[in-house]
Parts: structure tokens; sequence; C-alpha cells
């Protein structure tokens, strides 16, 4: 394999030689979180036109407004707290926060004197980015690191929320061998990264595979987010009572591990171009895998959690209002060209058959509240 050398090459490479080989989880975390190196830890665009690849809030302010309104029948299906605190995990440059605060302060007056905003996020210097963007807000505004987030101290009532968060933790690489279930480790061969298989480095990869009812078949490869169950118990301990909501592309376990995916789910971005090869640009490209949902629904079931509505992007904002959105366009006093394009920008969110609006689904759950009733659970056009 070929490898574009960057500060990362050596760092990794020291690693693999003090201990023979490292797993892929650990390459991942190095590539994209080494302080000050890995693609999320350095500066530069990530996300968006001068970025790498364009999220659902890059979009438009109607994916945020939309999630807002979904909000606010979350605070009135508490029955109206006089507290309601917002997390989000993964919070970039603020922009979705302040999209669903500028929709609440502008539509949701009781419930946004009852608001706090947390912020939860990797890389420490991305908070004077959101401060700007949150200038408005910012009396409500405060922030977590995502230690002091898991620390079991911070509790809060309201609704934790994130976009593309898990898709972006470090991931264990498996694959079925005729002597059974292996590891991908990462190695280093006369300066270059290969991969090379051994046993498996935690059992919790295995029992991970079993707790979905997945065998692999034979040579089939599949990537194991163990961090994604332990995030979800953090967010499980710290909710006291109401929602967590997650946006991400990923499927059920059953379309995740068919044999039909023989390779996985493992991409990279950058530039907007999708690359296979992880061992390329360290630090400078994004490496992501798409999550599995039947482990974050089971994981969630087992400490509590009730899974309140799962189901693909395009019907979660069909339901929750962005047809509402399109009115509110239509209605404005922009000019007709104008609203053309907005119409057709909107439709990338919602698009099926491949586009954002499919790929991506919206996984809610709740604690402690009683039958809610969301607008999500209203059926498309009722
Ligand atoms: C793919 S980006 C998504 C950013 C933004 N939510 C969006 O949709 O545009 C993932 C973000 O999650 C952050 N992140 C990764 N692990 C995290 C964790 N454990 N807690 C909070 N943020 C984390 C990364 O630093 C990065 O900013």
């Amino acid at each position: 394999m070929t490898i574009d050398t960057t500060p990362l090459n050596e760092i990794i490479t020291a690693r693999i030689a003090a201990r023979g080989r490292i797993t892929f989880a650990e390459f991942m975390a190095a590539c994209l979180y080494e302080p000050g190196l890995g693609y999320y830890t350095s500066a530069g665009r990530k996300v968006g036109a001068e970025g790498d690849f364009y999220t659902s809030i890059t979009v438009h302010a109607a994916f945020g407004r939309v999630l807002a309104r979904e909000m606010a029948q979350m605070w009135r299906s508490m029955g109206c707290p006089t507290g309601f605190t917002l997390v989000e995990c993964g919070a970039g440059n603020g922009r979705l926060a302040c999209d669903i605060m500028d929709y609440l302060a502008e539509r949701e007056e009781q419930m946004y004197g009852a608001l706090q905003l947390v912020l939860v996020e990797q890389e420490p210097s991305l908070e004077s980015a959101q401060r700007d963007m949150l200038a408005a807000h910012i009396s409500r505004l405060s922030w977590l690191s995502p230690d002091e987030f898991a620390s079991g101290r911070f509790t809060f009532s309201g609704c934790l929320y994130s976009n593309e968060l898990i898709d972006a933790l470090p991931v264990q690489r498996v694959v079925m061998t005729s002597e059974g279930l292996k590891e991908i480790y990462v190695v280093c061969m006369d300066g270059a990264f290969s991969e090379e298989t051994g046993e498996l480095s935690t059992p919790e990869l295995e029992a991970y595979l079993l707790r979905i009812g997945v065998v692999l078949h034979p040579a089939q490869q599949a990537e194991i987010n163990l961090n994604a169950p332990k995030w979800l118990a953090s967010a499980a301990t710290a909710l006291q009572q109401g929602f967590i909501l997650t946006i991400d592309y990923g499927y059920t376990a059953a379309e995740l591990y068919t044999p039909r995916r023989k390779l996985g789910t493992l991409l990279c971005y950058y530039r907007h171009q999708t690359e296979e090869n992880p061992y390329l640009r360290l630090g400078l490209q994004d490496i992501t895998t798409h999550v599995d949902f039947t482990t974050l629904m089971a994981c969630g079931e087992s400490i509590g959690l009730k899974n309140v509505w799962f189901g693909e992007q395009y019907r979660f904002l069909m339901s929750a209002g962005i047809v509402e959105e399109i009115e509110e366009i239509e209605r404005s006093d922009v000019s007709d060209e104008e609203k053309l394009r907005l119409r057709l920008t909107l439709k990338k969110l919602i698009l099926p058959d491949g586009g954002m609006g499919d790929t991506f689904r919206v996984l809610i759950q709740s604690a402690g509240v009683a039958a809610p009733t969301l607008l999500c659970q209203r059926r498309i056009g009722g």
C-alpha cells in the first residue's frame, strides 16, 4: 500500500514498532483525533463546499428547524417543564445548534425560556467558532469535553442529539477465516502500512456479533464499533428524563452485515472524492463507517431506554415538518428564482434511492417519558 507522508506516518509507525501491530481502531483514532494532527483535530475546513464532504446541516437551515419542531414536541410530551437541556455531541462549528436555537427563540418563546444548550466536541478549539455562531444565545450556552460528558457526573433532562457523530468513532475490523473470526491489525512493512490478521484483541468483538445474531460468511470483512454502545451507555447515564436523537448513515445489522458487503463499509473522503484506502493522506482525509442501528437499539433497551422511532431521514423530515418549512419558503417574499433554488436544495435532504433521504437514518430513544407523541410518528401527509 502506498502512503503520502504526513507527520502522522512517523507517529503511527513508531507505535507499531513499539508493539508489533495496532488495532484498526487505534490507527483510525490517530488519523482522526491525534491532537493537532488528526483530521478533526487540526485546522482546516472539513464540512461544506470548501471541505471534504457535506452533511445535512450544510445543505439548509430547514434541517435544524425541523429538528427544533420535534424538540418542541418532546418538551410538550414531557409536560412543558421549566428546565429543558439540549445537548449536542459532535457539535462541529455549532451550525446545527444555531439553526435549532434560532427556530426555538423565534417560534417557541415559552420553551426557549426554559432552555439550556450544552455542546460536547472532541476538538476543543472549535469552541470559539461555536461561541461566534451562537452569539445570540450565549447566555444559555455551556461546554463539556467528551470525558466530562462520560464521567457520570453530568446529568440532564431534555434532548441529546447528534448528527454524524457515531460514523466518526474509531472501529475495529474483523474477518471470518477458516479458523474462525479474526481481527485485522495494522502493521508496517518496509515503510508502508499493511494489514495482518490475528487473534481478537478483545472477546467483546465476538460477543458483539453474537448479540445481534450475525455470523459472517467465509472471507467476509466487517467493522465493529465498540465505541458506539459505550457512548450510548454514557448518554443514557447522563439522561435523567427525555430523549436521545441520533442521525447518521447506517443500517440495521441485517443490512449492514449482509454477505453482499464483503469488505464492510469503511470509506474515506477527501475534497468530495471517496477513497477506499485509509492508509493515504493520514490526518488529511476523513475515515468513516456506517452505523449499526440494531446494536444502538438493543443496547439502549438493555440499559433502560425505549425505542420510540427509527426510520429513514426522509420519512422523519416529511412527518416532522419539512413540508411546513417548504410552504413557509413559498409564502416568503424571496424571488421565484430563489424559491426554486431552495426547493431543489431541500430535495437533497429527502431524496430516497441512495440520496441523503434514505442513506441517513434517524433513531429516537427515550427515558422516563410515558408514551410520547412525536411529530415523526404522524403519517406522512397526515
Ligand atoms: C462528521 S463530524 C460531524 C459534525 C457535525 N455534527 C455535522 O454534522 O456537520 C463528527 C464530529 O464529532 C466530533 N467527535 C468525535 N468524537 C466525539 C465525542 N466522543 N464526543 C463529541 N464529539 C466528538 C468530531 O470532532 C467532529 O467534529
